[in-house]
């Protein structure tokens, strides 16, 4: 079984280029939501726990069993601790044994990123050049390059409460080619943006974009609001537009849509993301209209990234090979392994 560290990722893209592994994993991710209805589907197992959630988040197609371990605690920061980190695990069907464990806190910013671009490319205008970027943190720099890779961004407008988020999302994002403009609330942020990236973290429903600064023909990537109790959205966006999401059943208790009625769900929800992938769903289908991508994370996006992670770490002999199988030639034999 392959083991992944931090440092094993971080060889695999800086060996493979940023934007190959991007675009690659853009592409698994199609070819994985395009056959949505061959996966296990559960809403991810949660725990509320103080100060935040624990999370598993399986899923199987006929070949591989994935799942990630993942938290969610938005005051970590202010301990010097991370909003979220994760580890995942891909098993092989066939034998049941498992292939690849891996980090994923890093896979869970690109998957995020891969996912949220997949959406862009179906539901923004394809003229959008001005990218808004409300929250600054661990997600932004992943979100501002990925978005480079399938819209002609020129420039992004960014806030966050936190001066020294916006001041390390700026020496990050330096010399990456974009106009950077600093904003002193979310609302300057938003203004004359085509595509807004919401990814703040605080759990409680808080109207962190309101409708009124909301212009015909933006697009809004919606990731912070995914969790019971957690949003960013002022509700009445919900109903400028086409609201695409991942997974209906997961996304009703866990995302913007949880301000809804299951009526009033009714009424906006457009599309679940794979719809328009394999084109069963139009995206956008006019220069004016709002667009929703109301994003919580689903557990097929993770299955994606771990496949990928798996090839690319064989394809350039990447990771530690260690026995978390326990190799005795007698499958009977357990009591073998003490020797
Ligand atoms: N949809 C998904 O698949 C997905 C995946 C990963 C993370 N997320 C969510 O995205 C959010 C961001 O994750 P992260 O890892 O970047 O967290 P993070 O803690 O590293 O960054 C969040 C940033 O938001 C800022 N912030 C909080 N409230 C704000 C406000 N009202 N206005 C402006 N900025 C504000 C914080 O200061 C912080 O810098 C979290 O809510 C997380 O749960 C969603």
């Amino acid at each position: 079984m392959k083991l992944i560290t931090v440092q094993d990722l971080a060889k695999i893209v800086q060996k493979h280029g940023f934007d190959n592994y991007m675009q690659d994993l853009v592409s698994y991710l199609k070819e994985d939501f395009v056959r949505w209805e061959q996966f296990d589907k559960s809403p991810r197992y949660v725990s509320h726990v103080p100060g935040g959630v624990m999370e598993l988040m399986p899923t199987a197609d006929k070949q591989y069993f994935s799942y990630k371990f993942v938290n969610g605690h938005p005051a970590n920061p202010f301990d010097g601790k991370q909003t979220i980190v994760a580890v995942g695990q891909l098993a092989e069907i066939k034998y049941g044994f498992p292939i690849l464990l891996s980090e994923m806190t890093a896979l869970t910013g690109f998957r995020t990123a891969a996912t949220a671009i997949v959406a862009t490319e179906y539901l923004a205008r394809k003229d959008s050049r001005v990218l808004a970027i409300i929250g600054t943190g661990s997600q932004s720099e992943f979100q501002t390059l990925a978005h480079k890779l399938v819209r002609p961004i020129t420039t992004v407008r960014y806030f966050d409460i936190d001066p020294a988020a916006m001041d390390k999302f700026e020496k990050n994002m330096a010399d990456k080619g974009f106009k950077l403009i600093r904003c002193q609330s979310a609302e300057e942020a938003c203004a004359g943006a085509d595509i807004i990236t919401v990814c703040t973290a605080c759990k409680l429903h808080a109207i962190v974009v309101k409708n009124e600064w909301i212009k015909p023909g933006v697009h809004i990537n919606g990731l912070g609001g995914d969790s019971p109790g957690k949003t960013e959205l002022e509700k009445s966006i919900l109903f400028r537009g086409k609201v695409v999401v991942e997974f209906t059943e997961q996304s009703m208790v866990e995302g913007e849509i949880q301000q809804l009625t299951p009526e009033e769900v009714k009424q906006v929800l457009h599309a679940e993301l794979w719809e328009l992938i394999n084109g069963s769903k139009v995206g956008r289908e006019s220069d004016d209209e709002v667009t929703i991508y109301d994003s919580v994370g689903f557990a097929v996006e993770d299955f994606s990234v771990l496949r990928l992670t798996h090839d690319l770490a064989h394809k350039y002999g990447i990771g530690h090979d260690v026995d978390m199988i326990p190799p005795i030639k007698d499958p009977k034999n357990l009591y073998s392994i003490l020797g």
